[in-house]
């Protein structure tokens, strides 16, 4: 399996908060890596560092052997990012934002007209194409956001709670999306809901405080509880000294 993503010793400080403290890990193609960990954790400035929106304070991400600092085109090319919240500019039209991000994404051609086709339809959004994204529900502004992090159809997914606030229907879309697109890509999604890392991911890392504490395979993970119980397990390894 090749290496996607290689993270050294990355560190964040906001100032007296260490937010990410000398997390190492590496991501290959065929992976589903689920992101846990408490809110505060640091799974969204880890995210940040990685698709080159916040520097870090100290340590190195590589993206397909793509420096983030030193080479930030390349490997904003070869992600697609769904921030948290899934923010987009609410006064366009799906349509328009889709063609906006196109644009930037440098599509042109017979290749932009097939990605927004297949876009659309994979993530169903056919119906509200012509309505402002400001109108939209929490479900299809969060089916837009996704559909732009993968419009330039990237290598690398980055998603950073991509199935939170979504009712069940929609996070198990959400879900089976993920697992479709797996096979070809390396993927990070961040997530507090731990069945979901047992119904998507192949491996997990649980982050607290900045720090990372578990890395394995989400049996890996149930086994550190004598409970056989993901939550158990969870709490065994953020809260050691009950
Ligand atoms: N821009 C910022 N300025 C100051 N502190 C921040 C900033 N971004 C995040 N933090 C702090 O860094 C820590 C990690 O935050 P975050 O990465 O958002 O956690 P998570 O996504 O796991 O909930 C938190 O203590 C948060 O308050
Ligand atoms: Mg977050």
């Amino acid at each position: 399996m090749s290496q996607a993503i290689k993270i050294k010793s990355l560190s964040k400080s906001f100032g007296a908060i260490d937010a990410v403290c000398n997390i190492s890990f590496d991501v290959g193609y065929g992976e589903v890596l689920g992101f846990l960990g408490p809110n505060g954790a640091g799974k969204s400035t880890t995210m940040k560092m990685i698709t080159g929106f916040l520097e870090p304070t100290s340590g190195t991400v590589e993206v397909n052997g793509h420096d983030v600092l030193e080479d930030p085109l390349s490997v904003k090319r070869s992600i697609g990012y769904l921030p948290e919240g899934a923010p987009a500019y609410g006064e366009m039209t799906v349509k328009s934002f889709l063609n906006f991000i196109a644009d930037i994404r440098e599509l042109s051609g017979s290749l932009r007209k097939n990605r927004l086709d297949e876009v659309i339809e994979t993530i169903n959004i056919g119906t509200v194409i012509d309505q402002s994204i400001e109108t939209l529900s929490k479900g299809y502004k969060r089916r837009v956001g996704l559909a732009q992090a993968i419009l330039h159809d990237p290598d690398i997914l980055i998603m950073d709670e991509p199935t939170d606030g979504l009712d069940p229907n929609q996070k198990h879309e959400v879900r089976n999306l993920i697992k479709k697109m797996a096979e070809k890509k390396a993927i990070i999604i961040s997530t507090h809901i731990l069945e979901e890392v047992d119904a998507v991911c192949s491996r997990a890392i649980i982050i607290s405080s900045g720090k990372l504490l578990f890395d394995g395979t989400p049996e890996q993970l149930i086994s550190k509880s004598d409970q056989g119980n993901i939550d158990h397990a969870f709490r065994n390894i953020t809260v050691p000294s009950k």
